[in-house]
């Protein structure tokens, strides 16, 4: 029987945000994080992998786990980050002002029809259709 504390279940939601924490991501999005990974690595997509707005860095070193466990030796784990945090919104761009309407319009410029999957209270992700595979 699996019982939920108080603890994992805000583990499994929340940010983290501990002193000693290497990542905020919660469970939940590690887990789909991990399936995101291993679905790269079982279909064979041609990839690197980057992760854009860091923090601590636990989230690509997890990446970097992964990798590793699965003997993929040839890929790179980009990290990307302004280190200083969030930039106020810009008050002449009303879309600034929250991180739904830069996904919507990321997904508008780019094309992206692709049925969004919420993961947890904050964390959506969707896939490409026809996603390169590599060919060998
Ligand atoms: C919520 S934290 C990321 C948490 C991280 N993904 C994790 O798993 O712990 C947001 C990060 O994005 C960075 N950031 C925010 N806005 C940015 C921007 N415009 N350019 C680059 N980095 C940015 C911040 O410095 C911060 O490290």
């Amino acid at each position: 029987m699996t019982t939920t504390t108080p603890t994992t279940a805000l583990r499994q939601n929340l940010p983290d945000t501990t002193a000693r924490a290497h990542t905020m991501t919660g469970e939940r999005r590690m887990r789909n994080l991990q399936e995101c990974v291993e679905q790269v690595l079982r279909d064979d997509v041609p990839s690197d992998l980057i992760e854009t707005g860091v923090w601590r860095g636990g989230a690509c070193i997890f990446m970097r786990g992964l990798l590793a466990a699965y003997g993929e030796a040839d890929r790179t784990v980009w990290v990307a980050d302004s280190f200083s945090g969030l930039p106020a919104p810009d008050p002449r761009y009303a879309a600034d002002a929250g991180d739904r309407a830069a996904v919507d319009d990321y997904r508008a410029v780019h094309g992206i029809r692709e049925q969004l999957v919420d993961i947890d209270w904050t964390g959506v992700y969707w896939r490409r259709d026809g996603a390169a595979v590599r060919s060998s």
